[in-house]
């Protein structure tokens, strides 16, 4: 077995852990939190996080499970909530500065699972990134346009970018904005451009490793259909040089681990890549092909404590080892969720030390 790298203090920037009534949560919490010293898992759970209360029991819910599997106190969760119009911000300061919320989340209205009540429009949404930007409570953007205009699925990170999330960055300054899980060469190109100094983004191991063709060709793999939806080459490639010349630490690591269970993505093809239980060896596969390994311990783990003046806590710093090893089989399913590279042979695997 040869050590092929070692990560220290691997945060997941964007995470969906689920609850336990909807019986996901306990099947995928684990996969991540052994291995990841941060977490923060996406509030678009049914029902929704909206509150500062709704925050602080879903952590507990969260540590609940963690308790099960003997993880409780050796990963940090960073509660996130679901934006809307309706969001107080009373509650959602009162919230932040008591430690229950750590940043906002804003959905395009019906573009992906469970948005039906989210933004349609950002203009409604102004005084609260007023008082988000004041406070210093980080915005994540999912950058596409609502279900209600008519856009080409292909093109709607592109229109979000310029209808969206540029007049954002443009009015509020000093707004911390993660635009989530870019797709496109026009997002990795302004993210990494320095125009905006306080925008970053996550990048999805999916959205490194494939295009379009992975999911299309030769049959379509609904295990890949994610939102937003992978794209041409050309913007894979981008992204890859986005983050292999990135200088400025503004990649990263945010899984968009969404598991469904298998029924449900046959029956509905819901949107959603199940990447929790090979989330470590994906992104070293990817940075191998990329030729910059040496890039992975700052996207995995140092941009994300740089962007938002985090220091991971003694008792969970982790270091994991990821090393060469005779290939493995990913099973099929594990738990009835179809995961990420399901039924391919790795020679990848990593372990905590
Ligand atoms: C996510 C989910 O299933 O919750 N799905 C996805 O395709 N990425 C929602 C999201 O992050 O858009
Ligand atoms: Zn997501």
């Amino acid at each position: 077995m040869k050590e092929v790298i070692k990560l220290t203090n691997i945060i997941d920037a964007h995470v969906h852990l689920r609850t336990i009534a909807d019986k996901r949560m306990p099947l995928c919490t684990p996969h991540t939190a052994k291995f990841v010293s941060g977490m923060l898992p996406m509030p678009n759970t049914n029902p929704h996080i909206y509150t500062s209360e709704d925050a602080r029991k879903y952590r507990q819910e969260i540590e609940l499970v963690l308790k099960h599997f003997e993880l409780l106190g050796t990963v940090d969760i960073f509660p996130t909530i679901y934006l809307t119009p309706q969001t107080n911000v009373n509650d959602l300061v009162a919230g932040y500065l008591a430690g229950d919320v750590f940043s906002c989340k804003q959905y395009p209205r019906g573009a992906t699972t469970n948005s039906a009540e989210g933004v349609s429009g950002i203009k409604e949404m102004f005084p609260i990134y007023q008082v988000m930007e004041k406070y210093g409570i980080p915005l994540h953007v999912h950058c596409e346009m609502p279900m209600d205009v008519d856009v080409d699925i292909f093109d709607s990170e592109k229109f979000a970018i310029q209808e969206m999330l540029i007049p954002i960055l443009d009015n509020f300054p000093n707004l911390k904005v993660s635009m989530e899980h870019i797709t496109t060469k026009k997002a990795a190109e302004l993210v990494s451009s320095g125009r905006y100094p306080n925008l970053v983004a996550t990048v999805t191991p999916q959205h490194l490793l494939y295009d379009r063709n992975k999911m299309l060709r030769g049959g379509l793999d609904s295990n890949l259909y994610c939102m937003p939806i992978l794209k041409r080459k050309e913007h894979m490639e981008a992204i890859r040089n986005a983050v292999k010349n990135d200088e400025r630490g503004v990649f990263l690591c945010g899984t968009d681990s969404a598991p469904h269970f298998k029924t449900d993505k046959n029956e509905c093809g819901c949107a959603g890549v199940y990447s929790a239980p090979v989330f470590v060896e994906a992104y070293v596969k990817a940075f191998m092909e990329m030729n910059v390994l040496e890039k992975l311990q700052a996207f995995m783990s140092d941009n994300f404590c740089k962007f938002y003046g985090y220091t991971v806590p003694e008792a969970m710093q982790k270091t994991v080892v990821v090393e060469q090893v005779e290939p493995w089989k990913v099973p099929d399913v594990y738990d009835g969720i179809v995961p990420l590279f399901h039924g391919e042979e790795l020679t990848l695997r990593a372990r905590v030390q």
